[in-house]
């Protein structure tokens, strides 16, 4: 592990990573969710024990843990946002992969809820805090990487996104494709930082995508230094 730790791009960095679509209760047995599969966020988490640095996970689902990585298991929104919030200010990198549910049933009902006598059923939704925004604002030198799931003018939103979440990078995604991004394989993204054009990756794996990434992360990590 030391020896691990000593070397590569991230040696002797805090990474903190949320990964997996929130799932918000409506009652004991049934939640709303989306289709992200944590994928991305787990291939950041290799990608990063890979460049060196010591990695925290925070995450909705439960696939295979990368080796050396610190494991924190959530489930709704509000969980995750406690969990990060433990962990944001000794961080030095925080990645927001996870697809943070924009809204949960504003009560959660303690028992299971009935058909019988009812024919239809509305859901009242409120609006979740926004995890990553929040924690970035109390940010010092923290380094935030932010995601933009788009299904249209990928660019335009996901600079607006770079700006309001206070972000020092956004990893913009085009979900409308089908075989890239949500629930896929494969990835294409592009890199947007402030003042520097968009770097548009090529469709690759998971991993090789987080591998791009964690170097670019690595690279303005160097640079913070001069
Ligand atoms: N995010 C978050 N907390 C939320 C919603 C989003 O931390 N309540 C984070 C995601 O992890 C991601 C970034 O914000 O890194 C952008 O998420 P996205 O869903 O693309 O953007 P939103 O701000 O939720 O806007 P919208 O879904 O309306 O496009
Ligand atoms: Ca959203």
């Amino acid at each position: 592990v030391r020896l691990l730790a000593k070397h590569g791009q991230l040696a002797n960095k805090k990474i903190l990573i949320t990964a997996g679509g929130t799932r918000e209760a409506l009652d004991p047995l049934r939640y709303i969710s989306n289709r992200s599969s944590g994928k991305m966020g787990y291939a950041l988490a290799q990608a990063a024990v890979e460049a060196g640095a010591s990695v925290t996970l925070i995450s909705t689902v439960e696939l295979k843990v990368p080796f050396n990585v610190q494991l924190i298991q959530v489930t709704s929104s509000d969980d995750m946002m406690a969990a990060v919030s433990d962990h944001f200010q000794t961080a030095d990198v925080f990645i927001s992969a996870a697809a943070v549910s924009d809204f949960r049933p504003s009560q959660q009902q303690t028992q299971k809820i009935k058909k019988t006598g009812n024919e239809g059923l509305t859901l009242n939704l409120v609006q979740n805090p926004d995890i990553l925004a929040t924690v970035a604002a109390t940010k010092k030198n923290q380094f935030v990487v932010g995601f933009a799931a788009e299904t249209q003018d990928l660019l335009n939103y996901a600079k607006d996104k770079l700006v309001k979440k206070h972000a020092d990078m956004i990893i913009a995604n085009d979900v409308s494709q089908k075989g890239i991004g949500f629930n896929a394989d494969d990835n294409q993204v592009t890199i947007i930082r402030p003042h520097e054009r968009p770097q548009t990756l090529p469709v690759q794996s998971k991993l090789e995508t987080a591998r791009s990434i964690v170097t670019e992360i690595a690279k303005e990590l160097a640079d913070q230094l001069q």
